[in-house]
């Protein structure tokens, strides 16, 4: 197969973690005799610092030419500190994502079991643990318009819109992917309080009807919040609209352990776009300290959803479930002598080489 790769390193540890991806891309190329074809793009803040442009069009260009988009992380601290910046990196990846279209974010959550004294819930607990977000993307209190301050400055407002279209297109594919995974799609809202909940209720539970085998759970956020530690084995598939799928893929990332362990997809007709659910982390930036595994996992969930290797994609997860077992790891994961990035990276590409001639001999 022959494919062609956007990949956006962005800013902070993004261009370290992503080029141990790349590595791992090129092993697979090379073992599995793949042709890919790297094209780099500019995002955030590094973009901003170029051409003044957080997602420039050159990039967009190039990413709608790509048959998939790899991308590592946005954000430098010159602009948190100032919340008066008019341009933010930030905007280059809600630029991209609502250009492009990539409506649905799936954040896929499994528990390692090698990792699980790692996690800060009860081992009991993590066990076992694998769901899948699929969170909205491009809707919600994230774009809703009108947003701003008012003309004398003293009040700022924004505003959350839905229509069923955007619900309804997340959830055929958070069903689509229950179907093939334990059959509970858990709607997470706040339809007691919120206008827009409601419809998310009323579109997801008309829709369910159809698929009687189905169990359709629905939950309000603040008690999603709670199960998510009490007792998450209890998720399955996970659908929500953007910001609370925003938070609770943060408070779900920890719960295996580390954030840099975490991959998401976010996908719209016509593109797919594959990250790191960690951000910039610009205090490790460049020292070769910063967990590759969730970039490294990106490359395999682009392999399997955007090009149908599923085979290759297989042989990623495995050698990352052995370099964990290993030991092999970051500091976020090792704190005695822990490896760095590039020998993550390079023990993984490795593995690959070794475990794929292995199975080829048999
Ligand atoms: C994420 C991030 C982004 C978001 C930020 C960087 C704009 O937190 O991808 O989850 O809020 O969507
Ligand atoms: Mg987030």
């Amino acid at each position: 197969m022959r494919a062609q790769l956007a990949i956006l390193p962005g800013d902070g540890i993004g261009p370290e973690v992503i080029n141990q991806a790349i590595k791992v891309i090129t092993a697979i190329g090379e073992t599995f005799s793949h042709q890919f074809i790297i094209k780099n793009g500019l995002v955030g803040a590094v973009a901003i610092d170029e051409t003044g442009d957080p997602f420039p069009q050159e990039t967009e260009a190039l990413c709608r030419q790509s048959d998939a988009i790899l991308f590592g992380a946005i954000g430098h601290p010159k602009y948190d500190l100032d919340p008066k910046a008019k341009v933010r990196p930030e905007q280059g990846l809600l630029r991209m994502r609502q250009q492009l279209g990539l409506f649905a974010n799936i954040r896929p959550v499994k528990s390692y079991s090698a990792l699980s004294h790692m996690s800060p819930l009860k081992e009991d607990r993590v066990a076992g643990v694998d769901f899948e977000v699929y969170r909205e993307l491009t809707g919600g209190i994230y774009f809703g318009k009108p947003r701003g301050r008012s003309e004398d400055g003293q009040t700022a407002f924004d505003t959350c819109v839905y229509n069923r279209e955007e619900i309804l297109r997340l959830t055929e594919l958070a069903f689509n992917a229950a179907k093939r995974r334990r059959g509970k799609v858990t709607l997470v809202d706040k339809a007691n309080v919120l206008a827009t909940s409601r419809l998310w209720r009323e579109v997801v539970t008309e829709y369910a009807e159809q698929f009687p085998e189905i169990e359709l759970d629905l939950m309000y956020v603040d008690n999603a919040a709670m199960k998510l530690i009490q007792q998450p084995g209890h998720f399955d598939v996970v659908l929500t609209e953007n910001m609370f799928g925003d938070i609770l893929t943060d408070e779900a990332s920890v719960i295996t352990g580390s954030l840099g362990l975490l991959p998401s997809a976010s996908v719209g007709k016509e593109n797919a776009l594959y990250e790191p659910i960690h951000g910039s982390y610009p205090e490790v930036a460049g020292m070769n300290k910063a967990n590759p595994l969730a970039a490294i996992l990106s490359a395999a969930l682009m392999l399997e959803n955007s090009f149908g290797l599923s085979e290759e994609s297989k042989a990623i997860q495995d050698a990352v479930i052995k370099t964990i077992e290993e030991g092999c790891l970051t500091e976020d994961l090792k704190s005695e002598k822990p490896n760095t990035t590039d020998q993550v990276g390079d023990r993984i590409s490795e593995l690959i080489k070794i475990n794929t001639l292995a199975e080829s001999k048999q």
